[in-house]
């Protein structure tokens, strides 16, 4: 490049020029959203694979910020099939949470937007692309198909209300029939045991603030169960808690999902729950998937060089060693990502051609796949 650039930094003129077009940008998304009388046709669309509950397909979710685009998910594309635990692991910021807001549609609006791509809900009898879908629709699939299971539960929870009445208010708000008041309590109740809140009448007259974390967190479990949804999506649910508390809860999470037969997207930056829940693991990083395969592949024949820098990152008990790995250098900036592989700059087993552009998704087996340019000699390419 002939000319200098200042990296990182942006001129006065630079930013208004930036803000003026994403400005442009997210107004057309708005425009789109808030149209009345969206028909069905527009959002309705098939599952590629009918025994998938989700689809996410070259999702591309942008923040249109005054400092430029951040390219938050950028072509993530896999599935959650019903009945199945799907772990999404990665560093922070590489895009976990923005994957999952994505399907939920509670991005932080308007400069955050889905750009392309699809995310295929089944919904049994239909499937919605919840992208297109407008917010009235949205509203019915949140709670009901889709509930989501937030890091914090104090935050999930209002301080000033009590938790029977909490709770009630998810069974009225999502339940297309009416309950009546004793029948309501009845269900609460019965979902607060479901949990494993031994004194459950009790907990039904308390304030949040007189639960100790794990019961909040086994309360907010609650509350997502409480219209069987086809998908939980629970970020990093473990992460404010204990070890002992977070063992507790992980177990209980695995009991309901198989008593509920619904799937769970994991996401976590912890390698040992993931390997404890998961039975698909999708390996993130700076918006894209890199590998993606079965617990056990990953586990067991983990191919891309940042799932290996992060399976040697993690301690493994019996096992003693003067100091843990860590991966060198740091995640590349998103508004301005690389136009070869974003983890070159980090890597310490590149090959040749890995100054090229992104490498493409390879195959190592059925379940099996990785962007790395160290297979492209080893498998024919997929895409
Ligand atoms: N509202 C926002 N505006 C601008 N950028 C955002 C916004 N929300 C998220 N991002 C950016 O999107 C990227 C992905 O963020 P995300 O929250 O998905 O990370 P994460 O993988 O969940 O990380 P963590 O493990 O810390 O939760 C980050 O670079 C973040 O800075
Ligand atoms: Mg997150």
């Amino acid at each position: 490049m002939a000319k200098k650039q200042n990296v990182g930094y942006l001129s006065v003129r630079e930013s208004r020029r930036i803000s003026r077009e994403n400005r442009k940008i997210t107004k057309e998304f708005e425009k789109r959203r808030k149209r009345r009388n969206v028909p069905e046709s527009e959002y309705l669309t098939t599952m590629k694979d009918p025994n998938n509950a989700v689809e996410f397909d070259d999702l591309h979710t942008y923040f249109y910020t005054d400092a430029g685009t951040v390219k938050a998910v950028d072509g993530v594309t896999f599935e959650v099939p019903i009945g199945k635990t799907v772990g999404v692991v990665g560093e922070s910021g590489c895009g976990k949470s923005v994957t999952s807001l994505s399907l939920m549609q509670l991005l932080q609006r308007p400069q955050g937007q889905v750009a392309a791509g699809e995310i295929r809900l089944n919904l049994g009898d239909k499937a919605y692309d919840v992208t297109k879908a407008p917010d009235e629709v949205l509203q019915k699939i949140r709670g009901n198909a889709v509930s989501m299971i937030f890091q914090e539960p104090m935050t999930a929870l209002n301080p000033v209300f009590k938790i029977g009445d909490q709770i009630e208010e998810v069974l009225e708000l999502h339940n297309e029939e009416k309950l009546t008041e004793s029948k309501m309590k009845e269900r609460t109740i019965e979902l607060l045991e479901m949990v494993g809140i031994a004194n459950s009448e009790g907990v039904y007259k308390m304030y949040p603030h007189e639960l100790s974390g794990g019961m909040r967190q086994r309360v907010v479990i609650a509350m997502a169960l409480a219209c069987n949804p086809r998908i939980i999506i629970a970020d990093e649910p473990t992460t404010a808690l204990d070890v002992t508390i977070q063992a507790q809860i992980l177990d209980l999470l695995r009991q309901l999902k198989d008593r509920i037969n619904s799937s769970i997207m994991f996401i976590t930056h912890d390698l040992g729950v993931i390997a404890e829940m998961a039975d698909f693991v999708v390996v993130m990083y700076a918006g894209r998937i890199v590998e993606k395969g079965t617990a056990d592949d990953i586990f067991h024949h983990p191919a891309h060089p940042y799932t290996i820098g992060l399976m040697a990152s993690k301690p493994v008990v019996g096992k003693k060693i003067d100091k843990l790995y860590s991966i060198p250098g740091k995640v590349p900036n998103p508004i301005n990502m690389p136009d070869y592989c974003y983890f070159k700059d980090r890597c310490e087993m590149c090959v040749d051609k890995c100054s090229g552009e992104y490498p493409c998704e390879i195959s190592l087996s059925e379940t099996h796949k990785v962007s790395c340019y160290r297979y492209y000699d080893m498998k024919e390419e997929t895409k």
